[in-house]
């Protein structure tokens, strides 16, 4: 077994090694995109859980793992929520790239990644985020990544997730793909981005955070007081 990553300098053995294994997934930009996140829910004192949604190997759920017990946030808890089954079938706003079950992945691959790494695993939530955000979703959430790729799957996460958001937590989206804010971003996903304009009210409250690549992923960040949209 690989010795544990258990303080900030010790990430970057883990960072190397998942470029080098799950770089279908996870990226140079993302990785420290994430990791400032994640630091800055314990500047900020942000109570709550961490959840992704579409977690598919857990490349993303260790890395996060290792950054909170890194990070002094070793008793926050980190939920995944997958189909295990790969992608549903695309709806009308989703492009004709990917055939349904694609990206299929097992429970048991999550576990064993974090095995490897000596990580606490996450509490696994199998299913169709229909199914299971309802009733399965921490009752208060700091920090929500949204990976779910289609428009449905993003409408349904945002519907579960933002009215459970603490007060000054963040939710990312992967793929939001603004061009305007990073013309290099990689727009192949369009129904992540419609299902985000369609469930905020305009003007839009998301930022966008890039990187030195293709990267654009949407950041919406709760409000500390008053209503949440
Ligand atoms: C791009 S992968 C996630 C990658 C992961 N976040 C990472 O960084 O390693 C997208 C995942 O979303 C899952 N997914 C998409 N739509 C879903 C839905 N409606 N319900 C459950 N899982 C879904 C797929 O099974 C797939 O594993």
């Amino acid at each position: 077994m690989n010795p544990r990553p258990a303080t900030v300098a010790g990430l970057g053995e883990l960072h190397d090694w998942l470029l080098e294994h799950h770089g279908d997934t996870v990226d140079a930009d993302r990785l420290p995109a994430i990791r400032t996140e994640l630091e800055a829910l314990a500047a900020r004192h942000v109570p709550g859980a961490v959840v992704e949604l579409g977690c598919y190997q857990g490349a993303m759920a260790l890395w996060m793992r290792a950054v909170l017990d890194a990070t002094g946030q070793r008793r926050r808890e980190v939920h995944v929520y997958d189909s295990f089954q790969g992608l549903p079938e695309r709806g009308a706003k989703d492009p004709d790239l990917f055939e349904a079950g694609y990206l299929r992945a097992e429970p048991d691959q999550v576990l064993a990644l974090h095995e490897r790494w000596g990580r606490t695993p996450p509490a696994i939530h199998p299913g169709w985020f229909a199914d299971t955000l309802p009733g399965r979703l921490p009752v208060q959430i700091a920090f929500a990544y949204l990976d779910g790729d289609y428009y449905d799957s993003i409408r349904t996460c945002l519907a579960a997730c933002v009215p459970r958001m603490a007060p000054g937590g963040t939710l990312i989206v992967d793929d939001y793909a603004d061009l305007e804010a990073n013309p290099r971003a990689w727009n192949g996903l369009p129904g992540v981005k419609a299902a985000c304009a369609e469930y905020f009210a305009a003007p839009s409250p998301l930022e966008v955070i890039t990187g030195a690549g293709d990267l654009a992923l949407g950041r919406y960040t709760t409000p500390t007081t008053g209503t949440r949209r």
